[in-house]
């Protein structure tokens, strides 16, 4: 369902990765009321195209749906091959799909009142304590996370040197954040931007895993709870830094949305999926000539430690 669209030539194109629910689509609608045009995927034919309808409804009409399943090297060159064809560039790539690599123990329910009188710290103990970490999720948090976000970058990178100001926003997470690695070895190398190679963050990545495997995360310094969550967004955001430095010509970002009432975290959570999606928007459209391979938490620069 590509619909009809009216882009002018100035007009800015954003590709939004897992737009269809939470953060996602809220990120569409807000870079739409924004003026700008929006590819709203989703991995679900179905989903993404009741979410564009949905957009459409309350009178966005600058949305266009395409499929892409970001681990699928089939569906991004699908999709490539549609943003070449349809606009010859891409300005703005919000890389916001992700899972939380883990298995729910309780059935999702928004109704939100489980949560009533809990604090940030008592939801997120709460979430913590309802999920199990199988390897098999882990793996698949890993691929989805880091893997799959990385190779819808790399395939749409010329697309985004074709823009005048091409951007890259990698929602990230406070878990993603060095110090949930204890590690000093870890932590050291993936920080060491000028060092840091994309086979040796594969290697550590490997490494994860073999230590999970081996229920060796605690004695290894890999982080507790959501590990493969925590790690694959650590690697994100080194990765970020490392893309930032090879494309001083594109603004390589990432973005916490702040704890949020989405699905990932079975509803619990502090804000609303459109307060999230402001934190993750405002990134997005920092002034020309702003800053490049940095982390925002809730829309202000900090820290990756
Ligand atoms: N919620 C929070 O508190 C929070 C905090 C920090 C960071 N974040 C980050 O915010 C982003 C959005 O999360 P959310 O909270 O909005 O969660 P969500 O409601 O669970 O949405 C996740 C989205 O990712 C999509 N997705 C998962 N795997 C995919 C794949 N292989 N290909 C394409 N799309 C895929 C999902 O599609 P389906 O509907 O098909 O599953 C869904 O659209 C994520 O990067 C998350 O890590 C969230």
């Amino acid at each position: 369902m590509e619909g009809d669209v009216s882009s002018g030539p100035n007009t800015r194109i954003a590709a939004v990765t897992g737009g269809n629910k939470g953060i996602g689509l809220e990120v569409c609608r807000q870079l739409a009321s924004h003026g700008v045009t929006v590819v709203l995927t989703a991995r679900d034919e179905t989903r993404g195209a009741e979410a564009v309808e949905k957009l459409r409804a309350v009178g966005l009409a600058d949305i266009i749906f395409h499929q892409l399943d970001i681990t699928d090297p089939s569906s991004i060159a699908t999709l490539v091959d549609f943003l070449k064809t349809r606009f010859g560039k891409l300005d703005i790539l919000v890389n916001n799909a992700a899972v939380g690599g883990v298995e729910y123990l309780q059935e999702l329910d928004a109704s939100e009142e489980k949560f009533a009188g809990m604090d940030f710290d008592e939801m997120l103990e709460w979430m913590v304590k309802n999920v199990r970490e199988p390897i098999d999720g882990a793996k698949e948090g890993l691929q989805i996370n880091y893997y799959g976000t990385k190779h819808v970058t790399e395939a749409v990178l010329p697309l985004l040197q074709s823009s005048s100001d091409g951007r890259i926003v990698n929602v990230s997470s406070i878990f993603g954040l060095l110090r949930l690695i204890s590690n000093e070895e870890v932590r050291q190398e993936l920080s060491d931007i000028d060092n840091l190679t994309d086979e040796r963050l594969n290697e550590l990545l490997d490494k994860f895993l073999e230590d999970f495997e081996a229920d060796a995360l605690e004695a290894r310094g890999w982080p507790a709870k959501f590990s493969a969550y925590k790690v694959a967004k650590a690697a994100i955001n080194a990765y970020s830094r490392m893309l930032a430095r090879r494309h001083p010509e594109l603004r390589v970002n990432c973005a916490h949305p702040g704890y949020v009432r989405t699905e990932i975290t079975m509803s619990s959570g502090v804000l609303t999926p459109e307060e999230g999606a402001r934190n993750v928007v405002k990134v997005a459209l920092l002034p020309d000539g702003g800053p490049t391979g940095k982390y925002f938490a809730e829309g202000e620069e900090a820290s990756f430690v």
